[in-house]
This record gives C-alpha cells, structure tokens and sequence, in this order.
C-alpha cells in the first residue's frame, strides 16, 4: 500500500458536459497516483462469507476498513443495498467497525441463502454441506429439484453458487467443468470451511438484518438519516448483465439518490465513461483502485464518494 506521502488529492480542472458550450472549466477533486497503489493481496482479508460471489468485494476491504474508521464518529449503522455475498456488512459487524448492519437484496434465490443463514436454521445448512457429497450427478439431480422448502432452497443456491462458473447464479450458467487444479465440481466446494464461515456468522447475526427488496428505497428511506454509513455496489455498467439476474439498474437515479444521503458514502463502479461523468455531475469525488480481475487481469476500478480525504492516510 501506498505511504501518505505518495498519495494526494488535487484539484483536477475538467470540461464538464455542460459547462462545454460555455466554454467553462469546473473543478473536481480526483485522487492521482492511486492507480500504482498496489493491489491488495486478497489473501490477506479474513473469508467470512460462505458465497463465491461475482463482483464480491473482499479486494476492497482494506479501503472499506479505512472509510468506516474515518465516519465512524457519526456511525451507528451500515446499509449495504446491493448485499449480495455480504462480505462488507459481516466484515464490519464481524470485525466490530459498527453496531449494526442493514443487508438489502433483490435477488430471491440470494435472499434465501441470507434468511437461512441469520436464522435458527443456520445449523442445519452447516450439517447439510458438509454431509452432503458433490458428484456430478449428486449436483445435477439436486439443481433440477424444485426445493421442498426456504432452506432446501439455500442449501441448492449455495450449491450452484460454488459449483458454477465464476459463481454465477443467473440463469444460464454452466458447471464448473475442469475448475481449480483439474478439480471439476470439488474445486470451489470446501465443506468444513464453509461451515465454520455459517458457524461464525451466528456469533453477531443478532447485529445483522436482511432485507429482501429494492436497495433504491431503503437508500431513499434513510436518505435523511446522518447516523448511517451506506456501502453501495450496484451491478456494474457492462459486466453486470451477465452476471445477475437483477442488473439492469437506473445508474443516474442512483447517483441522485447518493447525492441526498445526509450520512457518508462509499460507491463502487466499473472505470466507465458513463459512470465518470454521473460522479462529475454530481461534484463526487472519484479514485481509480487497482485489482486483479478473473484470469487474474489486472484493471482499475472507482470508488465515489462526497469526500474521499480518508484516501491520504492509506
Ligand atoms: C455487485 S453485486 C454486490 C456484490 C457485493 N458487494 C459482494 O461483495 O458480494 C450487486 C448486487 O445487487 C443486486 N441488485 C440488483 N438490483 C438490485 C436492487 N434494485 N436492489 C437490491 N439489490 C439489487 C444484484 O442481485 C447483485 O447481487
């Protein structure tokens, strides 16, 4: 990671969309130099979630630690709007960075898996995976059932979601056919460690409400509130269509509705044009963060925010 020294915020002077015809020039603060920030050693971030998650965010956390310590002051709850693997909500609740978390997702299947997993029935997935055994035909025949009830359901989204390529769980992804090491099915699938993210997880679920529905409202709904951190990791512009089956998202009202929040945000997008000229618009902040993407990649992401200060400490 980079020293303060070598990290620094400046004022960046941008033609905006508007100001174009004008002829005039805005100013927006974007971090330099965060580009040859070196990519963070995901190995190095404690697992908690037991999803394999596409578009998971566990690369970001060392940026995500620094934010919640630098708001924390006005904390008392974290809104995660687009949970999906969660490991945002369980690393600040797991880690004790904030009292609460409120996880929000739309995804039905997903859901199930959280509802099981922050219930009493968290157990019973911990025992089915571990006493379950992955063959091919053990998986195919158990993903063609329909689930018998909300836990079976988790149990069979899980399943997928560790055995699919790239952990896809929207409708037309293939089985892992070769995976880790000439693996196959097995390569993703680590029973007891899977089992002892579930049994952590019990250990301050008390602190964690999930929510199924729509992350723009419950953003809309706490807007006023100054109490509140909200981690924000929509779907991206263009990776997003293929790997959720909710992606098609309103990018612009979701940047109106980051504007209205009373209380600090964090964003995450793909280094779009698109999404550059949203946080323009909306006189955000922006820094690109260097990660390794699949078949290791390496590439830029940008995190938003109102104030991305908290930057010059990393
Ligand atoms: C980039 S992923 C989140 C990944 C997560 N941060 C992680 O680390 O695992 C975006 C998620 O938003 C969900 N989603 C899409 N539209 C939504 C909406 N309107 N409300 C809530 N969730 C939504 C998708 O199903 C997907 O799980």
């Amino acid at each position: 990671m980079r020293s303060s020294k070598e990290i620094h915020l400046t004022h960046r002077r941008l033609r905006t969309s508007r100001s174009r015809n004008k002829s005039e020039v805005k100013e927006q603060l974007v971090l330099f130099g965060a580009t040859k920030a070196k990519i963070i050693n995901v190995a190095s971030v404690p697992q908690r979630s037991p999803f394999r998650y596409p578009g998971g965010k566990t690369w970001l956390i060392p940026y995500v630690r620094k934010w919640l310590s630098a708001n924390l002051s006005e904390a008392k709850q974290l809104i995660e709007p687009f949970a999906g693997g969660g490991i945002v909500s369980l690393t600040a609740v797991g880690e004790k960075r904030v009292q609460r978390a409120l996880m929000v997702e739309l995804d039905e299947d997903v859901a199930a898996v959280w509802q099981i997993l922050l219930s009493d029935d968290a157990q019973w997935l911990a025992d089915r995976i571990v006493h379950f055994s992955v063959t091919k035909s053990t998986v195919e025949s158990l993903l063609c059932k329909k689930p018998s009830n909300l836990r079976e359901k988790a149990f069979s989204v899980l399943l997928k979601n560790r055995v699919s390529h790239g952990g896809i769980l929207a409708n037309g992804a293939g089985l892992l056919k070769h995976g880790e090491n000439g693996k196959g099915l097995l390569s993703r699938w680590y029973p007891q460690t899977l089992r002892n993210r579930i049994l952590d997880i019990q250990t301050y679920k008390a602190n964690i409400k999930f929510v199924q529905g729509d992350g723009f409202q419950i953003l809309r709904d706490n807007a006023h509130r100054t109490d509140v951190l909200s981690f924000i990791d929509p779907p991206y512009t263009v990776a997003g269509r293929r790997l959720y089956r909710y992606s098609d998202i309103d990018h612009a009202a979701l940047f109106q509705i980051a504007a209205k929040l009373r209380g600090s945000f964090l964003m995450t997008y793909d280094n779009a044009d698109e999404i550059r000229a949203l946080a323009e618009e909306n006189r955000f902040q922006i820094a690109e963060i260097p990660m390794k993407g699949t078949h290791h990649a390496e590439k830029t992401e940008l995190i938003i925010s109102k104030d991305l200060g908290w930057l010059k400490i990393m």
